[in-house]
């Protein structure tokens, strides 16, 4: 049986950061509130010359260095993102044409906060069935773009990043104890999609909008839908919790991690946590998280992971993969 394998990783954050005390200025907030409601302390903005591609594209050349690959060998480029560079042509278009790659083909999906584990999803099918060989899956937004800066209900959440993932083919057993990605299951939730809506779009208004949210009731609902299916995956794949190495959870706040964790039972020391640092950054958190992970050696090969997400649609999901 073909299996998707983690060949290759990469990330890129902006360099500037932006505070809780810099968004005390901006807004009616503090330090204090922002750390106990959601445990972030800082988030990373993009330049006014960089943009979501050109983040996409810095992660993306890491993670080809990272598997050893060059551009060509490369059959299909999948970008997750909510902010493309354009309303056309997909952003993925302008990575393939910066990585010099002159083969294949490259599109975006669109899924929130959950869009990597859907471009997972996509990139993993596209390998299982013989179709390609080496996938570049990127998660890439600059929320910063889209965030009502005047709204201290959203505007201290999100920040700007990328992450990429390089999977490429490679033969398993069909069991279990295979490498790569063992599992992954999608959800979205249409009738609560103005949960989590943007103000505008370009068919709508001709415009972009701004992000709006329900916070309080899109909490409740990542809670208990990212305890669900975590269970729901595990069960499906004859795991238990507790043979899990590490969970790798959509970095949206805090508490909704640790009530998550607490239904499930997994220990805090289990985690990987980026969200002090980074802030939501949509798209990119998972794919980012798990960079984190691997590079500080939290995640080792033979690991078992368990993902998550919960986004925009309403949109969730859960994956697990052997590193
Ligand atoms: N600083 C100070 N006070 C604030 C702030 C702030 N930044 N933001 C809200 N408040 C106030 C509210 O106005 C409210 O005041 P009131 O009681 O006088 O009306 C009070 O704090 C409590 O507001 P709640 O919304 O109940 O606060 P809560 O504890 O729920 O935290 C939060 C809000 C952080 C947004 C939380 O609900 C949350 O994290 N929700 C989920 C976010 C998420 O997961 N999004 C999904 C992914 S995003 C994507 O897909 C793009």
């Amino acid at each position: 049986m073909i299996r998707s394998v983690i060949k290759g990783f990469g990330a890129y954050l902006p360099e500037r950061r932006l505070t809780n005390f810099d968004l005390e200025k901006m807004v009616d907030t503090s330090d204090e509130w922002i750390v106990e409601r959601t445990g972030i302390r800082e988030r990373r903005i993009a330049a006014n010359d960089e943009t979501t591609g050109s983040l996409a594209i810095r992660a993306a050349r890491e993670a080809l260095a990272n598997a050893s690959l060059t551009p060509n060998q490369i059959d299909l480029i999948i970008l997750a993102t909510t902010t493309p560079d354009e309303t056309l042509p997909a952003t993925a278009t302008k990575v393939q044409a910066a990585l010099g790659m002159t083969s294949g083909f490259a599109f975006d999906i669109q899924a929130a906060c959950s869009g990597f584990m859907y471009a997972l999803s996509v990139a993993d099918n596209y390998i299982r069935t013989g179709a390609i060989r080496n996938a570049l899956v990127i998660g890439a937004d600059t929320l910063s773009r889209i965030v009502d800066w005047t709204d201290r209900n959203t505007c201290v959440l999100f920040g700007d990043g990328a992450g990429a993932v390089i999977l490429s083919a490679e033969e398993g057993q069909g069991t279990t104890t295979d490498s790569g990605i063992l599992s992954l299951i999608l959800r979205s939730d249409g009738a609560n999609r103005n949960m989590l809506i943007s103000s505008g779009g370009v068919s709508a208004s001709q415009s972009v909008g701004k992000i709006l949210m329900e916070g309080r009731e899109v909490f409740r609902f990542a809670v208990e839908n990212m305890s669900k299916i975590a269970h729901e995956i595990l069960s499906n794949n004859g795991f238990t919790i507790a043979d899990v190495d590490c969970l790798v959870p959509h970095q949206a706040n805090i508490r909704i991690i640790d009530a998550t964790c607490r239904k499930l039972g997994i220990p805090s020391d289990k985690v990987i946590l980026t969200l002090a640092d980074q802030g939501n950054t949509s798209g990119a958190s998972v794919a980012m998280a798990l960079y984190d992970g691997i590079t500080r050696g939290r995640i080792k090969h033979g690991d078992l992971l368990l993902l998550e997400t919960m986004g925009a649609g309403l949109t969730w999901s859960a994956g697990l993969i052997r590193y």
